[in-house]
């Protein structure tokens, strides 16, 4: 058999920097605090760190408005403390996989500021600049994805330069071959200090409509729970452009001129669950170095027959070879537990843990964190300034990590940058090391069991269908079979399956009786 990409032996967990653990007491976490908690994520069992950007930014947009593609803002430390950080991951064994954010910089980033000085600028074409319409307004009806149009006049030049977020974070241009080349350079310069990956940020964007024509309005928008009027459009032309994949090619070429590195695509699809948008990554880039995030799960109710459906068909679609990566959550999307509900947290571990590909484990949901409520007044997200009460803003599920119940969850000793939860002092790391029943050690217990099951990492997949309440499958390798049950319900359920072993369950039980208890996920397998 040829050799596994590390990408399929791993589990990755990613890493908000600003919220994960401060080593300088400035209330902001940082490089040197994610360097402290590594021996954390070793017992864990985690193989691989994203870990959101950490660049040079004004932090408009927290990290993702980069000023400086090739150093690190000094609220997160050094360049030297990252080679640090990468250096002691490594040596643990754990890869590292950095954040790249090709679709914008800041408006701060040199680049941007020698761009907007005159229309004859050297680097004038670096980012979409262009006429008002006779009548002053913005060229088109596109729409930044934060709210309001996503062209921002400049008064100096007197032209509008394109946005698809916030207004400071303007689009580069990549129908330029500079930028394209520049941007190439920055990937490079991350893999040869030695990092193992990079996850790409917004690539939906990367390509547009060049005659900037109007998006058509979205005849499935309602605007009575509309909060969101960047939905009232269908984005036929302000994203998914037809160069896409060759500007996408541009970074994997990067990737793949370095052994074992791997890249991780974000971009939603316009219509949740639109597979073929996934499919399109998959076939149109190399699947030995690029796979796509899978946000299935970020729509969907909890509900074994929506999962069923959805991961299934899915399932058919993948060839050999394709890296399912599914996401149950992100900095971006309301914290699992809260989506599901703290009882069903079990089984969804169970679930991810046990699926085809690479699991990603979002920091905190191993304690199952759930979203904080921030006061208007803490509000830090602009997302949720830019659309006050609409249930938008992302910092509920970006509060800091509760690792003890020591003042400000051990996380800091300053004031935090976000409101912590007031539940850390039952909810935290501390504790749930301690309680051989927390969800903590569930986790520590299915990763450890994943890391020694070829069948969980490499086995095929085959819906099984004996309830409606229960999710199954059997993963399969060589000539053994593992069979999945996830109980959705707050349900008895019984099961009609012909005598098995337990091998794993999520509660108590200690011998599968062919029935599962409310909420109960159990691994079985036909071996004496
Ligand atoms: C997706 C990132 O995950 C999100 O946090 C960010 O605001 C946008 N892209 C813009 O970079």
């Amino acid at each position: 058999m040829s050799k596994q990409h590390w990408i399929h032996d791993t589990v990755l967990y990613q890493i908000y920097p600003r919220s994960f653990y401060d080593s300088d007491d400035n209330g902001v976490g940082d490089l040197n605090g994610i360097a402290a908690k590594l021996d954390y994520l070793v017992e864990l069992g985690i193989g691989a760190i994203w870990i959101s950007p950490f660049y040079p930014s004004p932090m408009a947009d927290f990290g993702y408005d980069v000023s400086n593609y090739q150093d690190v803002d000094p609220v997160f430390g050094t360049l030297d403390d990252f080679r640090a950080l990468k250096d002691q991951a490594h040596s643990r064994g754990i890869k590292v996989i950095v954040d790249f954010v090709p679709n914008h910089t800041s408006d701060e980033h040199p680049w941007f500021i020698e761009s907007r000085a005159s229309r004859d600028s050297p680097k004038r074409d670096w980012y979409t600049w262009h006429e008002p319409q006779p009548d002053g307004t913005p060229p088109n009806n596109w729409q930044s994805l934060f709210g309001g149009s996503a062209w921002q006049l400049d008064k100096g030049t007197n032209q509008y330069y394109l946005h698809s977020f916030l207004a400071k974070q303007p689009d580069l241009n990549w129908d330029n071959p500079e930028v394209r080349s520049a941007m190439a350079d920055n990937v490079r310069f991350w893999l040869e200090m030695g990092v193992d990956g990079i996850r790409v940020d917004a690539v939906n964007w990367l390509s547009k409509d060049e005659q900037l024509r109007d998006n058509p309005p979205n005849p499935d928008y309602e605007p009575a729970e509309g909060v969101d009027p960047y939905n009232a459009q269908i984005h036929t032309y302000s994203a998914m452009g037809s160069h896409i994949f060759d500007y996408l090619n541009v970074l994997q070429d990067v990737v793949k001129s370095y052994d074992d590195r791997f890249m991780i695509i974000e971009s939603y699809p316009d219509h949740p669950g639109d597979h073929s948008h996934y499919l399109s990554f998959y076939h149109n880039l190399d699947q030995t170095v690029t796979a796509p995030f899978n946000f299935d799960a970020i729509g969907l109710p909890w509900s074994a027959q929506a999962f069923r459906s959805s991961i299934g068909s899915y399932m058919e679609k993948l060839r050999p070879g394709d890296t399912a990566i599914y996401s149950m959550g992100n900095h971006d999307q309301h914290r699992l537990a809260t989506r599901f509900g703290q009882e069903s947290c079990r089984t969804a571990a169970m679930m991810l843990l046990t699926l085809p590909g690479t699991p990603i484990i979002y920091y905190g949901d191993e304690i199952g964190m759930h979203d904080t409520h921030i006061p208007p007044e803490f509000v830090q997200d602009p997302f949720e300034k830019n659309n006050p009460g609409h249930n938008l803003g992302r910092d509920p599920e970006r509060t800091p990590m509760q690792w003890s119940d020591a003042p400000h969850a051990g996380f800091t000793t300053a004031e935090p940058w976000l409101p912590i939860s007031g539940d850390y002092t039952t909810n935290n790391v501390v504790r749930d090391l301690q309680n051989p029943r927390s969800l903590l050690t569930l986790y520590r217990e299915l990763l450890q069991f994943r890391s020694t099951s070829d069948v969980l990492r490499y086995g095929n997949f085959e819906l099984l269908d004996h309830h409606e309440d229960v999710f199954a499958y059997k993963r399969m390798y060589k000539e053994k079979i593992l069979t999945i049950l996830l109980n959705f319900s707050g349900n008895d359920v019984d099961v009609d399956i012909s005598a098995q072993n337990l091998v794993f369950s999520t509660l108590e039980t200690t011998e599968f009786g062919g029935s599962l208890k409310p909420h109960e996920a159990v691994i079985l397998t036909s071996d004496n």
